[in-house]
């Protein structure tokens, strides 16, 4: 066993505060009718929010997480609301991600940066990425890891993307879905090159 695969069970089995949302991020929800489709990836998927809302937006998905019990909680969501989603229990440390394989890719809450060159690699072309990310803030937090170490600086998600056509990203702070106050950075690039592109209309 992994340390990692361990250490989430059991913050899984044992830590009653411990309770993802149901709802997909707020800017996949958000974009959905902008992205292409396809086949899907949520990396570090956890209870599958947003591979489930993927699934019933009709994508072919996979859904990558360590954790056992995440991917059995994953599971049996999935079964309530009727979506099939292809649950794969691995470590995305040493994950082999299938090249050129995805339209969509997402990763909610999860730090990723070193191996953000093989999930852009991942990205069929014209793929989008939607990632979201805890950052590191001087102001009043509620919410997020303990430990600076699992969170992002300023400018790091962009600076990681910026081979890829950058639609939106953001830094703020913002209420969760239980009012607690979180620091985030959202980022939404696209695989795609050219002076002159096509762009998603949004409300
Ligand atoms: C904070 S949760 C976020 C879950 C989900 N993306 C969401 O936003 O609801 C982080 C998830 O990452 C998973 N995880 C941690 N280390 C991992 C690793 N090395 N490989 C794959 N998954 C990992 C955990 O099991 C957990 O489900």
């Amino acid at each position: 066993m992994t340390d990692d695969r361990e250490r989430w069970n059991e913050k899984y089995s044992t830590d009653e505060e411990f309770e993802l949302p149901d709802d997909p991020i707020p800017e996949l929800a958000r974009r959905i009718e902008t992205l292409p489709s396809g086949r899907a990836l949520d990396v570090a998927t956890g209870t599958g929010r947003n591979a489930r809302f993927l699934a019933a937006e009709g994508y072919e998905v996979d859904a990558v997480d360590v954790s056992d019990e995440a991917l059995d909680r994953a599971a049996n969501a999935a079964a309530d609301d009727g979506v099939a989603v292809n649950w794969i229990r691995a470590d995305i440390d040493d994950f082999e991600f299938e090249a050129g394989a995805y339209d969509v890719v997402t990763v909610s809450f999860f730090a990723a940066l070193d191996r953000l060159p093989d999930l852009k690699e991942a990205l069929a072309p014209g793929g989008m990425l939607v990632y979201e990310h805890h950052l590191r803030s001087s102001d009043d937090i509620d919410i997020g890891p303990s430990d600076d170490r699992y969170k992002f600086r300023a400018n790091d998600l962009l600076r990681a993307c910026l081979d890829l056509t950058i639609l939106g990203y953001e830094e703020r702070t913002r209420p969760d879905e239980k009012g607690r106050t979180q620091a985030v950075a959202t980022l939404v690039g696209r695989k795609s090159t050219g002076g002159a592109q096509s762009y998603p209309r949004l409300s």
